[in-house]
């Protein structure tokens, strides 16, 4: 017996990282999994490792996203969860971040979560109700120098959980994950540019590694399931202990503006 037998969900960004870990877990759990990302293609090589369906779109189009939550309901046959997860990053010194930029940043990463909130919550109704979560990061309780939109948009997914986790209980919880240091498409460059970073987060890290993203779709499976029925409005850092000593890329400005390089 699966953790989510019989459930239905929709993961996004859920072609890749983190969202492609998480749909192979639901469906090793049980559930139905419609994957949904802006790479259609790599949304359907998921979908027909793990039997499910896969859709191309961006979420940061939001009735987009809704004609494509209403076609991936439809062929799942309902909703109970649903992964808000695509995001991008971005790196600069905020004078410097063009604001068509910082416009796309905050697009995808918190009009892209309320987007699927809009488009799910009302078949949750329908279906009597469900769990939602959301991919916030560290870097929304911690933010590092040269990440000022990510941060942000990241820190707002924390606050927009919290206030739909009142809206929409008892008989839908909602919750965030942040994760720390990750290894993903996302966070690749960064180890290959600066080859010390991996010595640097294995030691600052108390459990002595980078993350996997295994790591994250372990603990969105527990809130999606009834293990953490008496869990919502929550933001559960998943990081491996990093954030005890600070923020996760505190360094990186350094390494890329030279030191001193913020006064
Ligand atoms: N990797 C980390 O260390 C880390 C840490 C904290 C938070 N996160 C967050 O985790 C989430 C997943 O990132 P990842 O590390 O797995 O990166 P990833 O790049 O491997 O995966 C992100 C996926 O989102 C998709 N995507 C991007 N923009 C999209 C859009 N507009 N619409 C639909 N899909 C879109 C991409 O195509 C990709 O498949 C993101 O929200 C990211 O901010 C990652």
């Amino acid at each position: 017996m699966g953790l989510l037998d019989g459930k239905k969900a929709i993961v996004t960004g859920g072609g890749s990282g983190i969202g492609r870990a998480t749909c192979r877990r639901m469906a090793e759990e049980g559930a139905s999994v419609a994957v949904l990302d802006i790479d259609g293609d790599a949304a359907s090589l998921v979908a027909d490792e793990i039997d499910g369906v896969g859709f191309g779109v961006d979420v940061g189009d939001p009735d987009g996203l809704r004609r494509v939550i209403d076609a991936a309901v439809a062929s799942l046959g309902g909703l109970s969860l649903l992964y808000n997860n695509a995001g991008v990053g971005g790196f600069s010194r905020l004078e410097e971040y063009d604001p068509l930029e910082w416009d796309r940043i905050l697009r995808v990463n918190l009009t892209g979560v309320f987007a699927g909130f809009r488009a799910a919550i009302p078949h949750m109704k329908t279906g009597g109700g469900g769990a939602i979560v959301s991919t916030a990061s560290i870097s929304g309780t911690r933010p590092a120098a040269g990440e000022g939109p990510y941060a942000a948009s990241k820190a707002a997914v924390a606050a927009l959980t919290a206030s739909a986790a009142l809206e929409y209980g008892p008989h839908i919880r909602v919750n965030a994950v942040s994760p720390g240091m990750i290894l993903t498409t996302m966070t690749k460059p960064m180890f290959e540019i600066f080859p010390d970073q991996e010595q640097r987060f294995q030691r600052d890290t108390p459990v002595g590694r980078v993350g996997a993203p295994e790591d994250i779709a372990d603990v969105v499976v527990f809130l999606c399931s009834d293990l953490s029925r008496f869990v919502t409005g929550q933001n559960i850092v998943v990081d491996g202990g990093l954030t005890l000593h600070g923020s996760g890329v505190d360094t990186l400005f350094d390494h890329v503006y030279g030191p001193q390089s913020q006064t």
